[in-house]
């Protein structure tokens, strides 16, 4: 027993810089926070720049563990996948029961299912915490969205609620649901993050076709940041466009190569969508537009052999065009949170997670990468009824139905000027899918008849049907073969 055993209320693993700011988040809101590295000269760099956070430091996994009051608390920052297992295991044989290990990598979801599986049946407790934010998230106050057994939360909860971002003076931070239902949420949140930005560039593209300038659409930007549009992510669009490049003079965002990056969150939004048979079209936009921006030989290849407008839009009132490039904007964004709140839903059911998707929209009103001013709406929309899609909430199909028209004519300009704009776009198809009395998924189910015997249901009676094609066209009743 050394003189630091037991006293740590917290112990953080991964000293790279999400666990860094969240330990000195963590000592800054007053506990006691042990820390470790694998590399102990990391750990030690970390204490010397921050004496502030009176860091406990050990450099074996032992010592660490000892430094840690009971039920000990873990939360565990490496890098998601392999790192996170390997770490896990270094952990475990230090452990007593009730210790509870909180992952807050973006790890995915059925990752976390089968290690809350494992470390449940050892006596300890998982806990999958989506954690968003950034850097400055994790140092000031992110939005936490923690899953696993709900008891463990009494121990862990408060002290995440403390270090999360605050709205309205409460917490962004909640228990989701068992096992993987934290990791599940934030990686929807990822896949809301990428619908969001793939709109904001399409907007971007359009200013730009209509002819403002980097700072021009940088103006226009923070313009919106004042009203409904109200988010981090536009907040951070005009000071991006606003950037200047030391080197050329130029606006930063004409010397950045146009090629995005990810990770693999935004995917695996887009292939649980899939799984789930959830049709979430505009999130898979975002992440399809990502691909095709880094397609750099499909790319070479298409650009010199098609033909087409070149992007320019002549409008005569541009301020009605940016108004309504504005509306667009907002219609798409409101179509991305309904196909992602749709997609928890959904996934809540399979998984058995009982999501409330109300308190998702809350927790994201501040400290994650999309929080918006819309957030607040949406949660008070699905905390007043039971909706089946955010859609049906009476103020957001008000607000759709009065802007479709602009909504309509953006994306018909558009595709008249050779602008691309998978989201928007597939947003808009959203829109009047969904709320079609009738789709042309009739005539796919005949045609699936005709050539596979595939059968059909009508609308006017009971049963499953099929007709005889290669036959004398009659119809008989049949086994339904879906
Ligand atoms: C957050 C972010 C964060 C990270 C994304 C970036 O919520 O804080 O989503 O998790 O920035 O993973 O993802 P890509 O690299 O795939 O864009």
């Amino acid at each position: 027993m050394s003189d630091k055993t037991g006293t740590a209320q917290i112990g953080v693993v991964g000293m790279a810089v999400m666990g860094s700011n969240l330990a000195r988040n963590f000592a800054s809101k007053g506990f006691k926070t042990a820390v470790f590295n694998r590399t102990y000269a990391k750990t030690e760099a970390v204490v010397a720049a921050h004496p502030e956070a009176g860091f406990i430091a050990s450099e074996t996994v032992e010592e660490f563990v000892d430094s840690l009051e009971k039920p000990r608390r873990i939360l565990i920052m490496v890098k998601a996948g392999p790192a996170t297992d390997a770490t896990i295991d270094s952990l475990l044989p230090h452990l007593d029961q009730g210790d509870i290990i909180v992952d807050g990598g973006n790890t995915h979801f059925p990752d976390t299912r089968r290690r809350e599986k494992r470390i449940a049946e050892l006596g300890f407790n998982f806990i999958g915490c989506g954690i968003s934010g950034g850097e400055t998230g994790a140092l000031l106050g992110p939005a936490m969205m923690p899953g696993g057994p709900k008891d463990s939360y009494a121990h862990i909860g408060p002290i995440l609620e403390k270090i999360s971002a605050q709205y309205d003076g409460e917490p962004c931070c909640t228990w989701i649901g068992q096992d993987g239902a934290g990791h599940f949420v934030k990686m929807i949140h990822n896949g809301i993050e990428y619908a969001d930005m793939q709109f904001i560039g399409e907007a971007y593209d359009l200013l730009k076709g209509a002819g403002l300038s980097a700072t021009e659409a940088a103006d226009v930007f923070a313009q919106w940041n004042t009203g409904d549009l109200d988010s981090y992510l536009i907040e951070i669009t005009a000071e991006v466009l606003r950037q200047v490049d030391a080197a050329t003079g130029k606006p930063l965002v004409d010397v950045v190569v146009d090629a995005a990056g990810m990770k693999g969150t935004g995917t695996w939004t887009v292939q649980s969508s899939l799984d789930l048979g959830v049709p979430a079209a505009a999130i898979a936009e975002a992440v399809f537009a990502r691909a095709a921006s880094g397609s750099t030989s499909l790319r070479a290849a298409a650009r010199a052999a098609l033909q087409g407008p070149d992007g320019v839009i002549s409008v005569d009132d541009r301020e009605a065009f940016i108004a309504d490039v504005r509306q667009a904007l907002w219609c798409a964004k409101v179509i991305a949170y309904a196909q992602g709140l749709h997609l928890i839903k959904v996934g809540a059911e399979e998984y058995g997670w009982d999501i409330d998707v109300a308190a998702c929209a809350r927790i994201w009103r501040a400290g994650c990468i999309i929080r918006a001013k819309l957030l607040d709406r949406i949660s008070n929309e699905y905390a007043a009824g039971n909706l089946e899609t955010l859609l049906e909430a009476p103020s957001i199909s008000a607000e759709l139905a009065a802007s479709n028209g602009s909504w309509r004519r953006v994306v018909a300009r558009a595709a008249e000027a050779g602008v691309p704009i998978p989201g928007f776009s597939s947003a808009l198809s959203y829109y009047d899918l969904v709320r079609a009395d009738r789709t042309n998924a009739a005539l796919t189910q005949g045609l699936r008849d005709f050539f596979g015997s595939h059968t059909y249901r009508r609308i006017d009676k009971e049963g499953t049907f099929h007709t005889l094609w290669s036959g004398d066209r009659s119809e008989v009743e049949a086994e339904d073969t879906h």
